[in-house]
């Protein structure tokens, strides 16, 4: 970094503004110049610490070399940059990282909820970038269960029939899913709420009523996005209780999305993500 005029830390001051504009507003010229300075790709630690669960490299997920990039107007905006990784079937995974680092991205794509600009996703061996709009929604439907930070409830159904909805799109029959939906409740601890609306539950009771509602068709990979981040920590940690039990018990393949780096270390293994690239995979002792 001698005589780059570009050099983008030079003095350590300037605003963000100031540092894009001299990008001409090019913020993927602007975030390359930022890896350059930082010496390239940052380099992927691995730093295991007494796995609490061995790997077993039976890949649920495949990422490779995911890239996507938004267009507003002419300006573009890097939100991944190459993501490569692997979850194993079972594993709980917590992605971690700053604020527009990327991650609700690369959940909403490794969920199919949005499609990427470069790379591919396997999920359950299934490539979804080539699954057509009706094929994709129905493995999403099948495979993979939803958590959303606020929740989606239908605010005019019942836990029961709220539980149920996932059901409903899979053609299950009304009493195998009405059956299902009430074992769910009773495995997230809500069975004296089956008759509430939302709006008659607490933010951490929802939360777990979203997460019943997402496990109803039984997927293999359950996804969430800051499941905790509108409660507080000790509702935040019994949501983490839950999905470490329903790990246990199903199987279900997890990966969250959190702020709260206590939460994250109870996953099996972070990823931590940088302006749209992995910086780090740690092992959670
Ligand atoms: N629909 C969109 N159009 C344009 N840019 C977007 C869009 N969605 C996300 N971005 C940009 O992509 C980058 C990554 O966003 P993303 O939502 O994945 O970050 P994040 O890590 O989930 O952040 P947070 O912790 O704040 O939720 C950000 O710079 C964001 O501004
Ligand atoms: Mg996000």
């Amino acid at each position: 970094m001698t005589d780059d005029s570009r050099e983008p830390f030079r003095g350590g001051t300037g605003t963000v503004a100031d540092f894009l504009a001299s990008f001409d507003g090019d913020v993927d010229a602007a975030i390359a110049a930022l890896r350059a300075h930082h010496g390239g790709t940052p380099p992927v630690a691995r730093v295991p610490r007494r796995p609490r669960r061995e790997r077993s490299g039976d890949h649920i997920i495949t990422v490779s070399d995911l890239r996507k990039t938004y267009k507003m107007g002419r300006q573009k905006v890097s939100a991944l940059g190459g993501v490569s990784l692997e979850i194993d079937r079972g594993e709980f995974v917590a992605l971690t990282g700053a604020s527009g680092s990327g991650k609700s991205t690369l959940l909403q794509i490794i969920g199919g909820l949005d499609k990427p600009s470069g790379g591919t996703v396997l999920v359950d061996g299934v490539d979804i970038g080539r699954l057509g709009d009706a094929k994709l929604s129905r493995f999403r439907n099948r495979t993979i269960g939803f958590v959303f930070q606020f929740f989606y409830l239908q605010p005019f159904l019942r836990l029961a029939t709220n539980t149920e909805v996932p059901g409903m799109f899979a053609r299950t029959p009304r009493k195998q899913r009405r059956a299902q939906a009430l074992s769910l409740i009773e495995e997230v601890g809500l069975s004296d709420r089956s008759r509430h609306l939302p709006r008659e539950m607490s933010g951490g009771q929802m939360q777990r009523a979203a997460i019943a509602r997402a496990l109803l068709n039984q997927p293999a990979v359950l996804l969430a996005d800051e499941p905790t981040g509108n409660l507080d920590s000790a509702t935040g940690a019994s949501i983490i209780e839950l999905f470490e039990r329903i790990r246990d018990e199903f199987g279900t393949t997890i990966v969250i999305v959190t702020h709260d780096d206590d939460l994250a270390l109870r996953a099996d293994r972070t990823i931590r993500l940088s302006d749209g690239v992995i910086v780090a995979q740690d092992v959670v002792a």
